[in-house]
């Protein structure tokens, strides 16, 4: 059986990954093939049982726990999506590897980084997996220029995980990111 194909989608936040995530889906959904969009059960800021875009895309998915939940959902699914995988815990690298032996594409989506700058591990795991990797930008939200790489957390608030939108964070380019955090 041929193998899967692994495809790491990653970037600060509003850079697209979920809009790139779902028009992969799109792609599998024409040519009729089964595909299945996983979630951690954490990322609550929508509905729970579906993923959203910052401009409104959206499609269902299955919220879980631990990534090992994921391989008693997949029978003949052609495809397998996960997306926010900086929430979930490092095992989501060894069920990925599962999926490709079993011949199926996975496609992730996720975080690099932390607003501290920090790698996330699921995320890095992933990238040495991956056979491509996508690398998205946003619009800096200081400079206006379409290089924005991290994402900055502007509320007073230090957890490292900590869900949410345009109410704590938004995306810097690496200049503006250095003139924030240290003025
Ligand atoms: P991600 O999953 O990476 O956070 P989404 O795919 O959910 O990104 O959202 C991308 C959308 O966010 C863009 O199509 C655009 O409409 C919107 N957006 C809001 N702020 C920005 C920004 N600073 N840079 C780029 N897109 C932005
Ligand atoms: P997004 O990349 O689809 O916009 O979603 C990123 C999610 O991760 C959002 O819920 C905010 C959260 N987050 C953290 O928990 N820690 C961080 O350091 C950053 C930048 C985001
Ligand atoms: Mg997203
Ligand atoms: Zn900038």
């Amino acid at each position: 059986m041929a193998q899967g194909k692994i495809t790491v989608i990653v970037g600060p936040m509003y850079s697209g990954k979920t809009t790139e995530l779902l028009s992969y889906a799109e792609i599998y959904k024409l040519g009729k093939k089964r595909y299945r969009i996983f979630k951690p059960i954490i990322d609550n800021r929508y509905r729970l049982e579906e993923i959203r875009s910052h401009s409104g895309m959206k499609e269902a998915a299955i919220p879980i726990t631990q990534s090992a939940e994921a391989e008693r959902f997949i029978t003949d699914e052609k495809a397998v999506f996960f997306d926010e995988v900086q929430f979930f815990d490092r095992e989501l690298a060894e069920t990925v590897k599962k999926l490709r032996h079993l011949g199926k594409d996975v496609i992730c989506a996720g975080l690099d980084m932390s607003f501290k700058e920090n790698p996330f591990e699921t995320t890095a795991l992933l990238l040495c997996l991956a056979d491509e990797v996508i690398k998205k930008r946003a619009v800096c939200h200081e400079c206006g220029e379409y290089n924005g790489v991290i994402s900055y957390k502007y509320v007073n608030n230090d957890a490292e995980i900590d869900v949410g939108g345009f109410e704590k964070y938004y995306a810097v380019c690496l200049d503006c990111y250095q003139k924030l955090t240290r003025p």
